[in-house]
């Protein structure tokens, strides 16, 4: 069976937590899909293709990993591309509730559609992609954070921020 699964999410950016549930799903399935939705409910600071460019680049060589956009409801995606298992990551307790009725939801939605949970690495059970972007622009390190991709990334947007800020003035 060439069994195949979805790590959906914003990542806005993406993170080493999010690179951490991705290695210790990947090896688990033939092929693997990243899914950035484009319908965030937040706004985003990186355009979807921006975003899926930084993932790219933050994977291994030689992998059996696609990153593509979707928009619309998960489930109706997953089952497109004939997949019936949903990855996400649980970090920490407080996840829990809102991942339980998102997974009930869709099951809902589609009943065959199964989600499967993956915990991180504690070190990054407390990194979340908005505290990411505060650090960056507030001039800290995300370094160990977020893959170097992502670091120049958050550099270069806060530069080009600022300056437009001053442009401005
Ligand atoms: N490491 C680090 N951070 C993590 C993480 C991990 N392992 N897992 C989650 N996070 C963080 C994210 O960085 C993000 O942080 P932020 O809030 O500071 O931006 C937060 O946890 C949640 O983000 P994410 O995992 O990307 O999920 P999401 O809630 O933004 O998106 C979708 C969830 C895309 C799966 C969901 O909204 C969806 O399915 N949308 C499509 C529409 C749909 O079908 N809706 C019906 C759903 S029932």
């Amino acid at each position: 069976m060439n069994k195949l699964a979805i790590y959906p999410g914003t990542f806005d950016p993406f993170t080493n937590g999010h690179l951490d549930i991705v290695l210790r799903s990947v090896r688990l399935f033939d092929r693997f899909i990243i899914a950035i939705t484009t319908n965030a409910k937040k706004t985003p600071l990186f355009s979807v293709p921006e975003r899926k460019e930084l993932i790219e680049k933050s994977l291994p060589a030689g992998n059996n990993i696609t990153v593509e956009s979707f928009d619309g409801l998960l489930v109706d995606y997953a089952e497109k591309k004939g997949c019936i298992i949903l990855i996400r990551g649980l970090r920490a307790v407080s996840d829990f509730e809102y991942e339980l009725q998102m997974a009930l939801l869709n099951r809902r939605l589609k009943p065959a559609i199964e989600t499967i949970f993956k915990m991180p690495s504690e070190e990054y059970s407390f990194l979340t992609s908005s505290a990411v972007k505060e650090i960056a622009q507030l001039g800290g390190c995300v370094d160990g954070l977020v893959p170097p991709a992502v670091k120049s990334a958050l550099i270069e947007k806060f530069k080009i921020n600022q300056q437009s800020i001053l442009a401005k003035i």
